[in-house]
């Protein structure tokens, strides 16, 4: 554990892809969610934490301008790049001063505020990278190729994991620093595992979930019709 570093606590949002699994006509992180853009409500759950200093959205280079209009006037926008990875690094780049990070992916627009409260909780308190999981519900296998079973998984090891990711400014930095483009690594506490950094996972919240296909895009509306008419917001 180090000390964290001084400086602001920067969100950044990756938003940047594209939502292919989605299959919308817009870029995934611009598909309406009753009636607002996912990016809009990620960075509306990001504001109403109170725990956020700054954020930085990062968007297809062809949306930058579009997203300014979407967005609260005191949120930067620059362009991302072609894997997710590039996304991070462009926002990392646009917040050098960052004393903590936050990496909020656009997609997970119902994280409640209070998730995202205690990430920043857990490194204030100290600790240098902290994730939000959840215990897996199914069991996993691992399959080859031609989907024949090569093992099964140990169910009370695993998680799921979800963002706002929260991590030491140094140690973000350097983590990507050290990116190489091969990376197959699909999160940010990923690499700073890699660079032998110690993780610690927190309790997640079902909310935070990823709307990835259009039946996740089907329950993010109830969820959230349900939310407003109980008008807790
Ligand atoms: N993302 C990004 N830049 C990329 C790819 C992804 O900023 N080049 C962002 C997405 O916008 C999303 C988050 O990373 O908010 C998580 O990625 P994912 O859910 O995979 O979104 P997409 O890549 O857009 O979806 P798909 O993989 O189905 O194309
Ligand atoms: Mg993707």
């Amino acid at each position: 554990m180090t000390s964290h570093s001084a400086g602001p606590v920067v969100a950044i949002v990756p938003a940047a892809g594209r939502g292919v699994r989605l299959g919308a006509s817009a870029p995934k992180a611009f598909v309406p969610v009753n009636g607002v853009p996912m990016v809009r409500l990620a960075v509306d759950g990001l504001l109403a934490s109170g725990v956020v200093d700054d954020v930085v959205v990062v968007v297809p280079e062809e949306l930058v301008e579009t997203s300014a209009q979407l967005l609260p006037d005191n949120v930067r926008v620059v362009a991302g790049g072609a894997e997710r990875i590039d996304s991070v690094r462009a926002g990392i780049a646009a917040a050098s001063n960052a004393g903590i990070y936050l990496v909020h992916d656009a997609a997970r627009a119902l994280t409640p505020p209070a998730l995202i409260a205690r990430v920043v909780a857990e490194l204030r308190a100290g600790r240098d990278a902290v994730i939000p999981a959840l215990e897996v519900a199914d069991t996993i296998k691992s399959v080859d190729l031609l989907g024949g079973v090569t093992a099964t998984l140990n169910r009370a090891e695993l998680r799921a994991v979800q963002t706002p990711q929260g991590f030491n400014g140094d140690l973000l930095r350097t983590a990507y620093a050290a990116v190489t483009n091969d990376s197959d690594i699909t999160d940010d506490a990923g690499l700073v595992e890699r660079a032998g950094a110690r993780v610690r996972a927190i309790a997640g919240d079902p909310l935070a979930f990823k709307i990835t296909t259009p039946h996740d895009l089907t329950v993010a509306a109830a969820l959230l019709a349900a939310t407003s008419a109980g008008g807790a917001g």
